[in-house]
């Protein structure tokens, strides 16, 4: 079994490699596929001016961008990731009160009390340790602040990355399946888990909301199949398969996404929560 430090080290890996490089060419279309669901979060993580923010697992900005906005001249929104690759990306859009900084937010060492808002759009299902992560977090909120972040129900209410992976099965090698305690995009899918999680950290008044959305995964299936080779779980499939297998597996996916392809381009469900707590 990995330690912490190992799983941590492999997380780092991959959003400074191939993660962060997949994110940052596939970042165009991410952005549009999951727009509806940002426009729910940043709404209910309701940045007022004034406020200082933190956006947990910022990538390349854009959230923080916004909340820069909401905030106004006289807040600020610090921004941190653990991907200097996408660090870079988000220091480029020169956001006059915002600052990025490169780390873990699980152990980066942020002031004490000093945020009124702990936010985050799909990245804190990401840490080796969520509740001594959360706890960092939880550090970092002033008394009275509030923690609003966005992330994935289980894979099986997911069908944008379901149906292709149950497509792609016979074909590919055996896909591991991560344990209940292992990161990754579904990692706080278990809601019961993430309570969990938020409680030993300290969070109490804790809301779950149920967001449903049709993603837009591209114009027609071509561009579908070229963006899921180059970001997200089945890319990291891909990767460890034969070109052939590779090649097969497409096929299959091709067939499964014929009946979600529309005028409107090749649309398929997701699912999230939408959770927010307040320091205990
Ligand atoms: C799915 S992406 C979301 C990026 C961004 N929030 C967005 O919505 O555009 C997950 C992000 O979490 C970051 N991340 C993963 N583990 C992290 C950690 N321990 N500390 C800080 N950032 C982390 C990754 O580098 C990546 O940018």
């Amino acid at each position: 079994m990995k330690s912490r430090d190992e799983i941590a080290a492999e997380q780092a890996a991959y959003w400074n490699g191939p993660g962060g490089q997949g994110w940052l060419a596939s970042y165009d279309r991410i952005q549009h596929s999951i727009a509806g669901f940002s426009a729910a979060v940043l709404a209910a993580a309701a940045a007022k001016p004034g406020e200082k923010v933190l956006d947990v697992g910022c990538g390349t900005g854009e959230t923080t961008a916004m909340l820069a906005q909401a905030v106004g001249r006289t807040g600020h929104v610090l921004g941190v990731d653990i991907s200097e690759v996408l660090v870079s990306a988000a220091r480029a859009r020169n956001v006059a009160n915002a600052t990025f900084e490169v780390g873990d937010a699980a152990s980066h060492a942020f002031d004490t009390g000093a945020f009124d808002l702990v936010f985050s759009r799909f990245g804190v299902m990401f840490f080796a340790d969520p509740v001594e992560a959360f706890r960092n977090l939880h550090r970092a909120l002033k008394p009275a602040g509030r923690l609003v972040f966005l992330c994935w129900r289980p894979l099986q209410e997911n069908p944008w990355v379901g149906t292709l992976m149950q497509a792609a099965a016979p074909h590919l090698p055996p896909i591991q399946r991560p344990g209940p305690e292992d990161p990754g995009p579904f990692a706080f899918g278990d809601r019961a888990r993430v309570e969990r999680i938020l409680r030993a950290a300290g969070f109490a008044e804790l809301s779950f909301g149920r967001l449903d959305r049709l993603l837009p995964q591209g114009r027609d299936i071509p561009e579908v199949l070229d963006s899921i080779s180059r970001f997200g779980p089945m890319s990291r499939l891909f990767a460890q398969a034969e070109p052939v297998q590779v090649e097969r597996a497409k096929q299959a996916i091709a067939e499964a996404l014929r009946p979600h392809a529309t005028a409107e381009g090749v649309r398929l469900a997701g699912a999230c929560w939408l959770v927010s707590g307040k320091p205990a």
